[in-house]
This record gives structure tokens, sequence and C-alpha cells, in this order.
């Protein structure tokens, strides 16, 4: 199966929308126009429209961080999916930063999940296991769990037009990536086993799933030598132009 890389930068609460042009702007020249990889962008709301500006025409897609299920209503501080859908074309659920802070449950992560595939977003489904899930030995547990959870009531049609993202918890922002070999086992097994057992092994197949966790220029090229993991949800590294550079070509040459 030939899946064709992905780079999505994670920006989190960082850049102001000027900041945030600047970066845009600098990733347009760099690597605008790659062959080879799906880059996405993903700033905060309030930079949705600016960065797109700026990435129009370009091979540069644009994401939000987040959604809220339903359409509209009396949600203060919400942002919906139909909203959405008119500035980019997709969206991360169920981050760990939202499950940790902000009461996301696996319940509400496929909700999102649903919101989104109903109105053409494509989400970028977020599971992976805390440093004591970890330690207890319980990531098979926990992200099959997740995975199973986020898929639920999705038809195969939906689960091909997903991206997952397998991001332990304990590798965010800690600079302790997962190994690439680590990383690659739990995503055969827990990820794309769990979709063939949902879905069936050619859906499974297709599906592209990152590796996120203090990814880097120097350690990409070992992640993307794994054969099921297929690019990077990066934070840190994709709020430094030459950083982000550097990942997404190296992924770009890994599976040429
Ligand atoms: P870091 O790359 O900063 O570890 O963040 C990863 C992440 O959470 C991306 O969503």
């Amino acid at each position: 199966m030939n899946r064709i890389p992905v780079v999505a930068g994670n920006w989190k609460m960082n850049k102001t929308p000027a900041e945030a042009a600047e970066l845009a702007r600098a990733l347009v020249s760099a690597v605008g126009g790659l062959l080879g990889v799906e880059v996405v962008l993903c700033p905060p709301f309030v930079s949705l429209h600016v960065v797109g500006e700026i990435v129009k025409g370009t091979r540069i897609g644009l994401g939000a961080q987040n959604l809220h299920w339903e359409k509209s209503g009396a949600f203060t501080g919400e942002v919906s999916a139909p909203m959405l859908a008119g500035w980019c074309a997709h969206v991360i659920v169920g981050h760990s930063e939202r499950r940790q802070y902000f009461g996301e449950t696996d319940q509400t992560v496929n909700k999102k999940a649903k919101a989104a595939l109903a109105h053409k977003l494509t989400p970028i489904i977020c599971v992976g296991e805390t440093l004591s899930e970890y330690e207890a030995g319980e990531t098979s547990e926990v992200v099959t769990r997740q995975v199973w959870q986020a898929y639920a009531d999705l038809n195969r049609d939906e689960a091909e037009r997903t991206l997952i993202a397998y991001e332990p918890v304990w590798a965010i922002g800690t600079g302790k990536a997962a190994t690439g070999v680590g990383a690659n086992a739990v995503i055969g097994l827990n990820i794309r086993g769990i979709i063939a057992d949902l879905f069936g092994s050619a859906t499974a197949d297709g599906l592209r799933v990152l590796y996120g966790g203090s990814v880097t220029p120097a350690n990409i090229v070992e992640f993307m030598a794994q054969p099921d993991i297929d690019g990077g949800l990066v934070g840190g590294a994709s709020l430094k132009a030459p950083d982000f550079e550097a990942i997404v070509k190296a992924a770009a040459q890994a599976k040429a």
C-alpha cells in the first residue's frame, strides 16, 4: 500500500495572527510546492483566516485544533464543523491536552469525529497513553479502547476519510520521543489492527497513521523508516520554520 506521508504542525496556543502569518509565509517558501508529502498547518482559530490566505494556491493545507459536535447554539466559546468547513479541510480531534485539561472523553472524541466527517472535514484523531498507563503496561489496552470508541458507529467510507495520530502523552513536549520500533508496534497492533477488525484490512492498509511526541529533524527519519508510520504530528518543532521544513522534507524523501 502506497500511503502518501502527512506532516501536520500543531501550533497549539502559540503565535498571534501576525506571527502566524510570518511563519506561514516562511513555510510557503520552504515547502509550499513540495511533492510527495501532504503538509497541514493547524494554527489557533483566530489565525485560520490569515494563514488560509497565505497558503491558498500552494500545496499546504490548513487544519483547526478542535471543534464542537453541535452545528450551532448556546455553547459560548465553541466553534462548529460548518463554521470550520469554509476555512479548512482538517481538524485535530481528541488531542491529549484536550482530554487532560478540557474534559474530553472517548465519547466526545467520537461525537467530534462524526461532526467533522459530516461536514467533509478530515479529523486527525489523537490517541495515546499517559505516563502512568505506560508504566503500568496498559498501552495496548488504552490505545485499543481509544481507537475502538473514536470509531464507534462510523461506516467504512467515513473511517477511510480520517487520519490517526498516535501520541504517547509522556512523549509530548518532553524531549523524550518514543522509539521508532516502539511506536510502530503500537500503531501496527493497536491502531491498524483494530481498524482492520472494525472495517477490514483494505481500510486498515490505506489509513494513514502519524506519530506525535517530541518529533525533531533528527528523529523523524527513524519514525518514517517504520512500515506503519506515515508521518508526524509535530508540536514544538512546527513553530520553527527551519525545523518544520527539515521534518517535512525528510518525510517526503523517506517514502519516495
Ligand atoms: P511536541 O512535538 O511539542 O512534543 O508536541 C506533540 C503534539 O502534541 C502534537 O500534537
